[in-house]
């Protein structure tokens, strides 16, 4: 059995799901050889913190009737310098202005030589270049799957699942909380406004839920997307941005009467990254409804390879960290 001390760095929805699934998949965990103890967690305020390993059960319990993690008035920045430990789980709030915690406590964790697995699209979409160099020199492995999609696999899938291919093209809906707008707006013939607020009361939009309907939030994957899959040292200023704020439910009710979908559609290839809103044909692979997000994947030895599923959600997005520390610490 190998053991893997590790932290988790902010203890909102993502964080919280990361304590759930280890609970969950322990006996799957043992049997494939992991133990993942987790020695630290960290809110914005407090600290819970055991060598032995603390009780998630308990941390979870306590986060949800009093608000906090625990009993120590500890950073996780602190933690991450402090405590020895193999891996960072970093699941602190996107901050696409400066990167934020995030992209504080990645930088101290590679200087520390830990692996950090993250949610946090931010610091990726601002210092791509620094923090790849940053974790090359600490002998760090980085691994983001969860910043892209949620639950929706691409990252790891343009690179382990279709290696050996040439990715020659991305297009897909990255952003639930415009989905969810657009979709319920064709359904319902609903102002735009309505339909927010249901999908914050939901709880997949962003802190700030300009962010998503702006098309900010799905600027920032596409720039995850160049920067890992075609190589670019982009940032969110060079995407192309159009929203969905303009979208009435009169223009959605004209594509439909023709067949089509309007959907907030992210592409990117070598030589452009564009957000904004485009016509889909109904049945075309792209036109998924709900929240969903979408991914196809245009290669040079399988064609289009699409992909859809939940990207957003607690329990879906540390999924897709569960699938980084299994994928890192199994080879
Ligand atoms: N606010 C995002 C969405 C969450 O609606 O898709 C995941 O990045």
């Amino acid at each position: 059995m190998k053991t893997v001390r590790m932290s988790i760095i902010g203890f909102g929805a993502v964080g919280q799901g990361v304590a759930r699934v280890l609970i969950d998949k322990k006996e799957y965990l043992e049997a494939v050889g992991l133990d993942f103890r987790v020695v630290a967690i960290a809110d914005s305020r407090t600290a819970a913190i055991d060598k032995n390993g603390v009780d998630l059960t308990a941390i979870l319990y306590r986060k949800q009737t009093e608000g906090i993690v625990g009993p120590e008035k500890v950073t996780g920045l602190e933690i991450i310098k402090e405590i020895d430990h193999e891996l960072v789980i970093e699941t602190t709030p996107t901050d696409i202005v400066t990167g934020g915690a995030g992209l504080e406590n990645m930088l101290m964790a590679f200087k520390h030589g830990r692996d950090v697995v993250t949610s946090n699209k931010g610091p990726l979409a601002m210092k791509y270049a620094e923090l790849m160099e940053a974790a090359d020199e600490g002998d760090s492995r980085f691994r983001f799957e969860a910043t892209v999609g949620g639950a929706m696999p691409v990252l790891n899938l343009a690179k382990d699942a279709l290696a050996g291919n040439t990715i020659t093209n991305v297009e897909g809906i990255f952003n639930g909380t415009c989905n969810y707008i657009l979709s319920r707006m064709m359904e319902e013939h609903a102002p735009y406004d309505q339909m927010l607020a249901e999908a914050q009361e939901l709880g997949f939009a962003e802190t700030d839920p300009t962010y998503d309907v702006e098309g900010i939030d799905t600027a920032c994957k596409m720039v995850i997307l160049a920067n890992c899959i075609f190589g670019m040292n982009a940032t969110h200023e060079d995407v192309t941005v159009t929203g969905i704020t303009k979208i009435t439910p009169e223009a959605l009710l004209l594509a439909q009467n023709d067949g089509y979908v309007i959907k907030l559609i992210g592409e990117v290839n070598d030589s452009m990254i564009n957000v904004g809103p485009k016509l889909v044909p109904v049945d075309h692979p792209l036109a998924v409804g709900g929240s969903l997000n979408v991914a196809s994947l245009q290669t040079d030895l399988s064609g289009p390879v699409t992909v859809t599923g939940r990207g957003a959600g607690s329990i879906e997005t540390a999924s897709a960290i569960l699938s980084d520390m299994i994928s890192i610490y199994r080879e």
